[in-house]
């Protein structure tokens, strides 16, 4: 599935630059392009960050007991 359809970016792509350490829509523009062109699939970006925020936080909260 691509969240990003100017740069036929798949959601894999994006989870592994979460993985990497991209932090903000910008972050992944910089390193891959997505949302860098129409921009209509940024607030699905900023989707999936907050998505990724939010798993690391249960995690570290799980790992924490
Ligand atoms: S769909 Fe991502 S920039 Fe257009």
């Amino acid at each position: 599935m691509y969240v990003c359809l100017c740069k036929a970016i798949p959601k894999s792509e994006i989870d592994t630059l979460i993985q990497d350490g991209a932090q903000t829509s910008e972050d992944i523009e910089t390193k891959c392009g997505a949302g860098g062109d129409c921009g209509s699939c940024r607030h699905r970006l900023d989707k999936i960050i907050q998505e990724a925020s939010e798993a690391s936080s249960v995690q570290i909260s799980k790992d924490s007991i």
